[in-house]
């Protein structure tokens, strides 16, 4: 990525994600536990950010609050200039659903959903039921091309209880990707994968990335993953204490 420009060029990097200053201590019992202590990061449009740290420094914490789907302590969460908490939830729903793709850390499926549904599920949400079957049919046409580029055709009526740890995370992948959201979240997609067919999870990522300008930001342990993305991130002591350009 190319280093920021002044403010006046118009070739200049566009933030997309601006997280300033944000503090979130989780409060349980009488025990505080202080997570993040004035955490700052900028995602440009068309970055792909890999986000790294010890276990419990708080990513998947930052990861969340970066997607609005938990709130800040204090500090503010820029998306597209908008500040998410001066938004209605209608809106701040809105924009989960169509500006962000989330790669949870625990999958998160629908149990009761087969794979092509739970892919579809976020093509269809937000839709009047009226609208929802025909929304559904281009939908349906990109789950099945996510799904086989993920090695998931003959998948498709399974039920999430009836797939391995890493197919369960490429479904989720899939499904984090049917909206094509201007900025994927990930938290360790790879992590529970081997390292084939993380790198087949990380191409279509990086595909994306490439070809319609998605922006990544994405949690890893992995050094190899890590050096792929164009800028590494590093989370310590409640705070992003580096932000390096990837060796790759
Ligand atoms: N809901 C919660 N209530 C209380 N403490 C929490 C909660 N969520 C997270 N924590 C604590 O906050 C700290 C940061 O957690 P987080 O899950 O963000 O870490 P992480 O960097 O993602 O770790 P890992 O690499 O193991 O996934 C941990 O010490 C955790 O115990
Ligand atoms: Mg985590």
């Amino acid at each position: 990525m190319n280093n920021v420009q002044s403010n006046t060029d118009s070739s200049a990097p566009k933030p997309l994600l601006e997280l300033n200053n944000i503090n979130k201590t989780f409060r349980l019992g009488p025990a505080d536990v202080r997570v993040l202590t004035g955490a700052g990061l900028t995602v440009y449009e068309g970055e792909f950010v890999a986000l790294v740290g010890a276990s419990g420094s708080g990513k998947s914490t930052l990861l969340h609050i970066a997607g609005a789907l938990e709130s800040a302590d204090e500090g503010s969460v820029m998306f597209q200039g908008q500040d998410l908490s001066r938004m209605s939830r209608r809106s701040r729903h809105r924009l989960r659903n169509h500006s962000f793709g989330f790669v949870f850390q625990l999958y998160h499926l629908l149990p009761e959903l087969s794979v092509l549904e739970n892919v579809l599920l976020p093509a269809m949400v937000c839709a009047p039921w009226y609208k929802a079957c025909i929304r559904a049919r281009p939908g349906k046409r990109r789950a099945l091309e996510l799904l086989e580029q993920l090695g998931l055709k003959d998948r498709l009526r399974h039920r999430p209880s009836q797939l391995s740890g890493g197919e369960r995370q490429r479904v989720a992948i899939a499904r984090a990707l049917i909206n094509e959201p201007a900025l994927v979240l990930a938290d360790e997609p790879t992590g529970n994968l081997d390292p084939k067919t993380g790198q087949t999870i990380l191409d279509v990522l990086r595909g994306l990335h490439k070809g319609s300008g998605q922006s990544i930001l994405l949690v890893t342990h992995d050094v190899n993953i890590a050096a792929q993305a164009d800028r590494v991130v590093t989370l310590r002591d409640g705070k992003i204490v580096d932000s390096t350009p990837s060796v790759s």
